[in-house]
């Protein structure tokens, strides 16, 4: 089984939000196998968030092609400005307030979790998305107030940022192995026929 990390940026812990976001990986049959608050140090976000030319590119070439797409000039020269500029904002927002770091289990988990946080833009993440359910915050706005998007959580990518990103937050000691009721009604093949 799959296993992904969420966290629950400084903008959800804020809003009071945590219980609504657990609720929709409950809901949706995940099982929670770690789970706790965490105030931050600079080496945990520069962990989490490795200002590789391959992140400045993509968070660059993303923000760009919404602007593009809106007929706007992308005000940030090249992938290197606005990525170094992004990653130093989040590491002041991540510490400005403790996350809720939380690791789900289940099949397909690290996709299915992207799905139901949606897009990296709050206002054009689709309702029914958690970013687009409680949040409607704009590329043109957090760059024109110089600050980071404010979209209430963090979800791995793919298995490999889980793969790396889950022991950033936690330890093997903190990772439960425990069986869950759903374990049996979602996965067990011989759940409901006689012995
Ligand atoms: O979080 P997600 O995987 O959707 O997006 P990302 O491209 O991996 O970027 C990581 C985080 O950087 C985002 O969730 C935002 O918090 C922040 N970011 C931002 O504030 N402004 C951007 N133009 C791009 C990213
Ligand atoms: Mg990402």
């Amino acid at each position: 089984m799959e296993k992904t990390l969420v966290l629950i940026k400084p903008d959800g812990v804020q809003r009071g939000i945590i219980g609504k976001i657990i609720t929709r990986f409950e809901d949706v049959g995940l099982k929670i196998v770690a789970m706790k608050m965490v105030h931050p140090e600079q080496e945990d976000v520069d962990k989490h968030y490795a200002l590789t030319e391959e992140w400045m590119m993509a968070v660059y070439t993303k923000a760009k092609t919404k602007y593009e797409a809106e007929g706007k000039e992308f005000p940030f020269v090249d992938h290197k400005a606005y990525g170094g500029n992004i990653k130093a904002g989040l590491v002041d927002f991540l510490r400005s307030s403790p996350v809720v770091a939380i690791v789900a289990e289940g099949e397909m988990a690290v996709s299915l979790v992207r799905k139901m946080v949606g897009a990296t833009e709050p206002a054009s993440s689709p309702a029914g998305t958690i970013r687009g359910d409680f949040s409607h915050d704009t590329y043109a706005l957090s760059n024109e107030q110089g600050r980071p998007l404010r979209n209430l959580i963090h979800a791995s990518g793919n298995v490999q940022e889980a793969n790396n990103e889950i022991p950033i937050w936690f330890t093997d000691i903190e990772l439960h192995k425990y069986e869950h009721v759903n374990d049996r009604v979602q996965y067990d093949a011989k759940w409901f026929l006689p012995e």
